[in-house]
């Protein structure tokens, strides 16, 4: 099974994958994630890439690009993987287009998860994010169990730094402009399922499974 999650900032594509992933058992390819670990980690792309994220930009194709290469050149993604936010331009979805024709394969779905920008924006306010296992809360929605601590490993909540109200609004910006229109690209190929993201988080995912399942 190979998955890709679309939807602009905050729509609840990391809360949807991670239930997927955890359900199906397939490797999951986050590269907004894969930005934030290779920060914490120091690793030169990951300090480049914040460097853009802070700010609510998008890293650049190339360096996007190569970071997805190396993923699926990895075992476990040959035969099952979900994407989360990638790819996010026209050039990015040519350069994925061309690395599943070397791999043999293709997506079998394109999910859009939609959601308002009066959500949206509420969303990623009220997001916190553990800096140990990046479990991700919402302050309203998905509350700790205790303020500022992580229930499953003890870690410290934390505001994401492209949570600040200039960010997002530049990310929604960006999405409207660059990664809206490759919805359109999907639904030619005829793989494109709009999922309802205003819904509560089961809802969300019982609609995404119901997909799944038919595929
Ligand atoms: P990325 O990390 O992918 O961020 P994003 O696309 O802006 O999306 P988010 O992670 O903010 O939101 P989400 O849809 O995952 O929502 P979540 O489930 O957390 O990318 C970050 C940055 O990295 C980019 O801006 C860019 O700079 C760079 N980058 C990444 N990929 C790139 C690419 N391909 N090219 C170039 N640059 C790239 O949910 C949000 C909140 O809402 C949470 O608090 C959650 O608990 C809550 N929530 C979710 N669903 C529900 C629900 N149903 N009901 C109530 N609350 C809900
Ligand atoms: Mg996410």
């Amino acid at each position: 099974m190979k998955i890709l999650m679309m939807g602009p900032p905050g729509a609840g594509k990391g809360s949807q994958s991670a239930k997927v992933v955890d359900h199906y058992d397939l490797p999951s390819i986050s590269t907004g994630q894969m930005f934030r670990d290779a920060y914490k980690n120091g690793d030169p792309i990951g300090i480049e890439a914040m460097k853009y994220i802070k700010k609510g930009e998008l890293v650049s194709d190339d360096i996007t690009n190569e970071i997805v290469r190396l993923r699926l050149s990895k075992n476990d993604a040959e035969n099952s993987f979900l994407l989360d936010g990638f790819p996010r331009t026209v050039a990015q979805a040519a350069a994925l287009d061309g690395m599943l024709t070397k791999m043999g394969t293709k997506l079998d779905a394109v999910f859009n998860i939609l959601s308002s920008n009066d959500v949206l924006f509420e969303r990623m306010e009220q997001r916190r994010v553990c800096r140990s296992c990046d479990t991700t809360y919402h302050l309203k929605f998905k509350i700790p169990k205790e303020c500022g601590v992580c229930d499953k490993c003890g870690g410290e909540l934390y505001q994401r730094p492209d949570d600040t109200l200039e960010s997002v609004k530049r990310r929604l910006e960006i999405y409207e402009t660059k990664t809206r229109p490759l919805l359109d690209y999907y639904d030619k190929k005829g793989i494109l399922y709009h999922i309802n993201g205003m819904q509560p988080f089961d809802n969300v995912y019982n609609d995404i499974e119901l997909v799944i399942r038919d595929l």
